[in-house]
């Protein structure tokens, strides 16, 4: 084997290791509250369409003032029988896509 093959075989393992060390993402703790919500509206964002769309259109955002919101959250997470991290992510989501 080339000394060269050797060197990119054994650059290949050390990558490899060290991947868990990297801070690939920043844990929850890490993050400031402005992230938090960034992160906490793109969830919601993804979920959206997936619980909401289950037994009627998805409505959208802009369909509801923010405290219209937070009542048809509470009402809709027993429907759909969210849990509740879920449930705050859609309401970050709904209430910030207006
Ligand atoms: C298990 C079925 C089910 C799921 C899942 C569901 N809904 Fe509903 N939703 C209903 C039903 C039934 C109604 C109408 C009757 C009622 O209000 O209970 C409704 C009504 C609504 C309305 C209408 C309120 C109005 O006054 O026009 C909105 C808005 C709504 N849902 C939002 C959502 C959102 C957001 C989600 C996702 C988190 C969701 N729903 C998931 C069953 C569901």
């Amino acid at each position: 084997m080339s000394r060269l093959i050797k060197f990119g075989m054994m650059a290949a393992l050390a990558a490899i290791a060290l991947v868990p060390l990297a801070p690939r993402h920043a844990r929850a703790a890490e993050m400031t509250p402005a992230q938090q919500k960034r992160q906490m509206f793109r969830r919601g964002a993804q979920l959206w369409p997936i619980y909401c769309n289950t037994c009627h259109n998805a409505r959208p955002g802009g369909e509801f003032s923010p405290t219209e919101w937070n009542m048809i959250i509470m009402h809709m997470r027993t429907q759909a029988n969210l849990p509740p991290q879920d449930a705050n992510a859609i309401l970050e989501y709904l209430k910030a896509s207006r």
